[in-house]
């Protein structure tokens, strides 16, 4: 029998004993140092709830919504690579939970299940009632990048998120020594040849997914490009890996619909601030005039609640739910998205707010460590 879970923290430690050491180090890792790996989940405690009371939280509404599509509550899945090695069913299993818990999920480019598969897992004799969202990476190759976004179109996908910052992979140092690559029953599911799939073949003394980047994602990509893809899809463009003010005015500029504040889960660029600390310079650079999201070392409700408050939409999280994935398949993902949840609405109830719409900017404070001399 399982062990009881109360917090993601149980989730991850559960995690830990039932994965491959390879597969739990690449969840886990962030990039050199892992600076910002810590700073991530630390920012969390800089910021105090200062919670109004006497406001009859009786009742805690948490629906919110994406670019237009009602979601139960402002928490969604973010797209993490290969989830197959975290259970047998995958991508498949977290899109079942997704629609159960009537929340989104960003499916990665590197899914071990296609595009399609996820979709049908969403579905049921009405069709699709999911939310899916495909994330995109774009390739040397421009028709191998658009083909997966007409998939998308097809399969009902509701808005393309285009990861901005992995030109290369980030120096992960565990996957180096592991030199890591997937299991050989597995494979990157949307793609027709092995060399693409990154399943099998030799990657010499080295992180295999560094090398495969390197040798497939088109590092030349700049602003013009977003362009391009505005162009080539009629679905709505999110970009994921924003941190500037500067970088949000420009995507605001060539026509995105969405961004996301993110640093790939620390996975990137080692040393850029935590995903909380940028937020509100992105929300005041973007003005109210596409939606803001987060995500990045959220573990608990509250730090949803932090995040609501400076100025989210909503808020994404990653690895908890391989870690989910590892305890219980879908079951487990549940278990997840279900926690937070709950921790959410009472710590929405605590800080007397009966809605997400009520979460405002004055229930946070920062704390202020630097003592003055
Ligand atoms: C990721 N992330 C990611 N991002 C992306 O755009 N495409 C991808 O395929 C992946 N794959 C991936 C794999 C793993 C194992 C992790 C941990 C992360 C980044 C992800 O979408 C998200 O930005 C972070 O995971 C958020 O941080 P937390 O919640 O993991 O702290
Ligand atoms: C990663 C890639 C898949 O972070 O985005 O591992």
């Amino acid at each position: 029998m399982s062990e009881y879970r109360v917090c993601m923290r149980d989730f991850e430690k559960e995690a830990k004993k039932v994965l491959p050491k390879a597969i739990y180090d690449y969840y886990h890792s962030g990039a050199d140092e892992q600076q910002t790996l810590a700073d991530n989940t630390a920012a969390f405690n800089r910021w105090r709830l200062h919670p109004r009371v006497l406001r009859d939280v009786s009742r805690v509404d948490l629906s919110s919504s994406l670019l237009g599509q009602p979601i139960s509550m402002p928490l969604c899945v973010a797209a993490t690579a290969m989830q197959r090695m975290a259970h047998p069913d995958g991508e498949t299993a977290t899109a079942r939970a997704c629609k159960t818990a009537e929340t989104g999920m960003m499916l990665s480019s590197w899914a071990t299940s296609t595009i399609e598969e996820v979709s049908l897992a969403m579905t049921s004799s009405q069709g699709v009632d999911g939310i899916l969202w495909l994330q995109l990476y774009i390739y040397k190759d421009r028709e191998l990048t658009l083909s997966l976004v007409r998939r998308a179109e097809d399969a009902g996908y509701k808005a393309i998120f285009l990861t901005v910052d992995t030109p290369y992979l980030g120096r992960r140092w565990n996957d180096m020594r592991n030199r890591f690559k997937l299991p050989s029953h597995l494979g990157m599911s949307n793609f027709s040849t092995a060399t693409l799939a990154f399943s099998g073949g030799n990657y010499g003394n080295d992180s295999g997914l560094a090398v495969y980047v390197t040798k497939a994602i088109d590092p030349t990509l700049s602003w013009d490009d977003v362009t391009w893809l505005k162009k080539h899809t009629r679905l709505p463009v999110v970009i994921k890996g924003i941190l500037t003010g500067e970088d949000a005015a420009q995507a605001v500029k060539h026509g995105v619909d969405g961004i996301l504040v993110s640093n790939h889960g620390a996975r990137q660029l080692d040393g850029v601030p935590a995903t909380l600390d940028v937020l509100e310079e992105v929300v005041g650079a973007v003005q109210g005039r596409v939606e803001v999201y987060l995500d990045g070392g959220v573990r608990r409700g509250t730090d949803v609640l932090k995040a609501l408050a400076l100025g989210a939409k909503a808020i994404f999280i990653g690895r908890p739910v391989l870690w989910g994935l590892a305890c219980q398949g879908a079951d487990g993902v549940t278990e997840v998205l279900e926690l937070l949840r709950e921790e959410l609405r009472l710590a929405m109830a605590l800080a007397g707010c009966q809605s997400v719409s009520e979460v405002t900017r004055s229930i946070v404070r920062r704390q202020d460590f630097i003592s003055r001399i």
